[in-house]
């Protein structure tokens, strides 16, 4: 029996580490998953390695491989994991830890979510549709669900995550988690088992892989819809999401955007390109704090981007939505 080892700190450096070990055990007939080294994991590592880990369980199954999970000891990383839904998100029915123990009044968080694609009716309901399915989330990472400047943002960046996901990647769930710390740091991730961006860019640009998918998906005006006629259109893209968030979160923290082979994560002008391999995009926002006077801001950073956009020979001005607190 193979055995898969996880690391002690479950983070974005380890991805690559569980990814390894996952591939090179996906046919091998009897492997099981030991969780126990864990001590300490963070949102944006559960949710890619609880992806990878779902699908490539999934794939023995069809294949009538076989998987245990090694029985968990109860320490403090595995309850945490447990009450933010790591387990369910694996697909395993273990349930451990029921304390948060050391961390508990630390930090606040939202359990993994799972949001699954509104129907589309019409622009309005579709809108209003995506912001109830993240206004609870927001509330949380806010602290209050009152109408401040940091709810704004939390609603802001919530809604063009998720809208990204059911008007890009064709995929019809995505889980996504936030948490925040009693020093104002707060962390964001979503992942979408979809397309992926190289795929959804084709459909308007030749894009060569997945580095330059990613390194253009951020630019203002870019998006699958900037060559398709307006009743293609039917979200009114304009290409200024992610552009958006990734001004804010790389000046304010660290933005992340991973898709298939490669992963990009920007703080300050700094860029850094990794390998992974999974299914999809994840996105991941980590702020040290979240931007006091966003309303403003957000005007400021999409005038630089029209004016960006033109620059470079596009008309894309901001859709209304993408204004829009
Ligand atoms: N989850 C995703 N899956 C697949 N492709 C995505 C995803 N998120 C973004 N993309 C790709 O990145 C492009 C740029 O995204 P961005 O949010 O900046 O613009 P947009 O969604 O097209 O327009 P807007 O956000 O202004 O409505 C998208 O058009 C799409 O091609
Ligand atoms: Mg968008």
């Amino acid at each position: 029996m193979r055995r898969i080892q996880f690391p002690q700190n479950l983070d974005s450096n380890s991805i690559r580490f569980v990814n390894k070990q996952l591939e090179a055990t996906q046919d091998h007939d009897a492997v099981e998953v030991d969780l126990n080294s864990i001590v300490f994991s963070r949102p944006a590592a559960m949710l890619v390695t609880g992806s990878m880990l779902r699908r490539w369980r999934e794939y023995r199954q069809r294949k009538n491989l076989r998987t245990r999970l090694v029985k968990l000891t109860d320490n403090e990383a595995h309850g945490y994991m447990a009450h933010v839904g790591f387990f369910d998100l694996i697909g395993s029915k273990k349930v451990v830890g029921k304390e948060m123990g050391e961390a508990k009044g630390s930090f606040t968080y939202t359990p993994i979510t799972k949001i699954s694609r509104p129907d589309f009716i019409d622009l309005q309901t579709w809108y209003g549709d995506i912001i109830s399915s993240v206004r609870g989330l927001a509330n949380v990472l806010a602290g209050s669900p009152e109408d401040t400047e940091e709810h704004r943002f939390y609603l802001y960046t919530l809604r063009e995550l998720v809208r990204n996901v059911f008007e890009h990647s064709e995929a019809t769930d995505c889980y996504i988690c936030g948490q925040r710390w009693s020093d104002g740091r707060v962390e964001i991730s979503i992942l979408d088992e979809g397309i992926g961006i190289s795929k959804s860019l084709a459909r308007s640009f030749t894009v060569p892989d997945d580095e330059k998918a990613l390194l253009k998906a951020i630019k203002p005006g870019v998006s699958s819809t900037s060559n398709v006629t307006s009743t293609d259109n039917i979200y009114d893209n304009s290409g200024f999401g992610l552009y958006v968030l990734s001004e804010i979160a790389s000046s304010f923290g660290m933005f992340t955007i991973a898709s298939n082979t490669k992963s990009l994560s920007i703080t300050n002008a700094e860029h850094e390109i990794s390998d992974l391999s999974f299914q999809g995009t994840f996105l991941g926002i980590e702020l040290n704090k979240a931007p006091k006077h966003f309303s403003s801001l957000l005007k400021d950073i999409i005038y630089a981007g029209e004016l960006d956009a033109k620059a470079h020979g596009s008309e894309a001005n901001a859709s209304k939505m993408s204004k829009l607190l």
